[in-house]
């Protein structure tokens, strides 16, 4: 059964929810599913704009054929390459032969890697047009947000913006199409950013590159390939995508991320957090790196300004689960924090120096003017050296408010 909305006059998405798929690139949990948008154009010349993962690919093959009723699939232009938007090209050229396909350079050779035919090709780039028939369009290639070979496409009849990757979310629409359609801040900031920084954060420097782009174009309305589509407050998510791609924190906040083998570094994370509490901090959040998923640990670092490594030394190293949050931060390019590391060892602890050297490696990143050693478990030696941490952290995030 077909399920399109319209989107503006005589643009339909045609896109599909997936609550089946428990791992976004096989990697990231989806608890509350995916979108793939694909939306479609009804103009002298029908236009298709990108197509979906193969896993719904029927309800999308159906969607099409329900908004063409009968007319030939005239253009079909490939903003992003990568399969969860792309896949089902082969299957939609199988039914429309007629369909002359629009993408990059690099678009077209990554096709030809994934072994797409493809016949009718018109290859653009940055600065070309295109018509079909009353509304015109402008491309524009975006690099790295988040593949080689992205563009994005402007409607330049409407202001329509079909942004690829940029400005989507997890989260399935579930009958939303919207922004305003949805309480966002409630319910798709914390699914918008984490989709943001696993997915894209590693490509700030290209993100504000876009960034400034969009800000000479008209745009009015923004239709990225995941998620909810914006006609309103469009200042609202520009200012999210450019403090995450300037890796500026959305708040002044402590993150306290522990890993705790047998409860006694947790008890000293917990410790921590209520003396920060205590001092009238309460923009905090606790993290068991065994128990959450990376995804979660990088979207709230990226949330907040500073950040609590509390760990075990394992192996004569960093906790497992801990050494991957940090390398995680490393590989999507965090910067600009600033942490407190506690280490805890019960005969040679030495996670805190092996964390600072990892965290050394990344840009922008300071300590506060406290460290804590524990040795096996918190005792009245040491109670102290947590209270200064406090009382350090504390007078940092008071100092960037
Ligand atoms: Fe949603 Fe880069 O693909």
């Amino acid at each position: 059964m077909q399920n399109v909305r319209e989107v503006v006059e005589n643009l339909y998405w045609v896109g599909a929810n997936d609550h089946r798929t428990h791992l976004f690139e096989n990697i990231h949990p989806i608890p509350e599913g995916v979108s793939y948008n694909s939306y479609l154009l009804l103009d002298e010349k029908t236009v298709l704009f990108d197509t979906v993962d193969w896993s719904v690919c029927q309800q999308f093959l159906d969607n099409i054929e329900y908004v063409l009723d009968g007319r030939p699939l005239d253009y079909m232009i490939i903003n992003h390459m990568e399969p969860d938007h792309a896949a089902c090209l082969n299957e939609v050229l199988l039914r429309h032969p007629e369909t002359t396909v629009i993408s990059t350079e690099k678009g077209f050779y990554f096709m030809t890697q994934f072994n797409f035919q493809v016949e009718k090709k018109l290859q653009v780039a940055t600065g070309d047009t295109f018509s079909s028939g009353k509304h015109n369009f402008a491309f524009v290639e975006i690099p790295m947000v988040h593949w080689p070979e992205p563009m994005v496409t402007l409607d330049t009849t409407n202001g329509v913006l079909f942004s690829a990757d940029a400005f989507g979310s997890f989260k399935a629409l579930d009958g939303k199409l919207f922004a305003d359609e949805v309480d966002w801040d409630r319910d798709w900031l914390e699914p918008g950013r984490r989709y943001y920084t696993n997915i894209v954060g590693k490509y700030g420097p290209h993100v504000q590159a876009v960034l400034k782009v969009a800000a000479d174009l008209p745009i009015k309305v923004i239709c990225p390939l995941h998620g909810l589509v914006w006609r309103k407050d469009l200042g609202y998510i520009l200012d999210k995508y450019d403090k995450w791609s300037s890796y500026t924190p959305e708040k002044v906040g402590v993150m306290i991320s522990y890993a705790s083998m047998y409860g006694h570094t947790e008890e000293v994370a917990q410790l921590l957090a209520s003396e920060i509490v205590k001092r009238g901090e309460t923009e905090l959040s606790v993290f068991d790196v065994s128990n959450t998923h990376k995804s979660y640990l990088i979207s709230e670092a990226f949330r907040l300004s500073h950040l609590v490594l509390a760990c075990p030394t394992y192996n004569l190293g960093v906790y497992p689960p801990m050494k991957e949050f940090i390398a995680d931060m490393q590989a999507l390019n965090l910067q600009n924090r600033t942490f407190g590391l506690i280490e805890n060892g019960t005969w040679a602890p030495s996670s805190g120096a092996l964390m600072r050297e990892m965290i050394d490696e990344m840009r922008e990143m300071y300590y506060v003017d406290a460290e804590a050693t524990i040795v096996s478990a918190l005792n009245h030696n040491t109670r102290p050296d947590i209270e200064a941490m406090a009382d350090a952290i504390v007078e940092s995030m008071r100092k960037q408010k």
